[in-house]
């Protein structure tokens, strides 16, 4: 497995490669990203993983500079895991004006409005931030795959749509999202917990689950369902932001006539911001 750091060597490698398999991360890697190097095995023989903590994609007032760095353990995972190559560029090398300061990313990917619902509405920026780097990512890269995990379920969407209306030669594939076996979505995230918020974490996944289940069994006041949720977790000492019922081919609030549906969450427990989603048809 090589490891390396700048756009030239990347490009210098890949130039005989046609069939690349591309996993985009953050790194602090865990079960999660390992089973997205699983999949991209499956596609192609040349596996690229990058690791960069892309500050666009933070507000002024979230984790960028205590998300977890862990670049050693990371690399081990990846090796053990089959990976090829791991992508660590600095913020320098990602971003051609950076000024130590400024990224002066002048130039931006706009994603569609539905960016600015859900997690776009508490993180307002943070979906034009992935946009971009991703686009950046995949333009070094050129995979003709890329894999992400489903436990983003709007990030995917919106780089699904990005590669539809930019025309870009690649195939998206979302992988199921692994759990820990209480039911808490593995994320990198889940490090801030203390103890005791871990021993409560998978509260989120229940209040999902008991959503789907009254859909399924015949509730279709969406609204009320999603208040609810928002009021056991707040109930159980959590901040709830956002219980949503949508619809998993367009990402819009649902109505009665869909039956391709997704429950999404977001809510804080203590300081963490943990989001999870479920996917299910009626
Ligand atoms: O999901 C993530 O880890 C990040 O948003 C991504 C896709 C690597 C872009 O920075």
């Amino acid at each position: 497995m090589q490891i390396i750091n700048t756009i030239a060597e990347l490009r210098s490698v890949l130039k005989n490669q046609s069939n690349v398999a591309f996993v985009p991360t953050m790194g602090n890697l865990h079960a999660g990203h390992v089973q997205l190097v699983e999949v991209a095995k499956q596609h192609a023989n040349c596996v690229v993983v990058s690791i960069f903590v892309n500050p666009l994609q933070f507000g002024p007032t979230e984790d960028l500079a205590s998300y977890p760095r862990t670049l050693d353990a990371d690399c081990k995972k990846l090796k053990a895991a089959g990976a090829s190559i791991v992508f660590t560029p600095t913020v320098e090398e990602m971003y051609a004006d950076f000024d130590g300061k400024n990224l002066n990313q002048s130039m931006t990917i706009t994603p569609p409005p539905i960016a600015n619902e859900l997690c776009g509405a508490a993180r307002p920026g943070h979906f034009a931030g992935v946009a971009t780097v991703v686009m950046k990512l995949f333009n070094m890269v050129q995979p003709s795959v890329a894999v992400f995990g489903q436990k983003d379920f709007q990030q995917l969407f919106i780089i699904k749509q990005m590669v539809k209306q930019f025309n870009l030669p690649i195939h998206i594939i979302g992988v199921d999202t692994v759990r820990e076996p209480s039911g808490l979505a593995m994320s990198s995230r889940n490090g801030y917990l203390t103890n005791e918020q871990r021993a409560t974490a998978s509260q989120l996944n229940g209040a999902l689950r008991d959503t789907v289940q009254s859909v399924k069994n015949g509730n279709q006041d969406y609204s009320q369902l999603e208040q609810q949720a928002k009021s056991t977790l707040n109930k159980q000492g959590w901040a709830a932001d956002y219980i949503s019922i949508r619809s998993s081919l367009t990402l819009l609030p649902a109505c009665n006539t869909d039956t391709e549906l997704v429950v999404l969450g977001a809510a804080k427990l203590g300081n963490t911001r943990l989001i999870d989603n479920l996917t299910f048809n009626i």
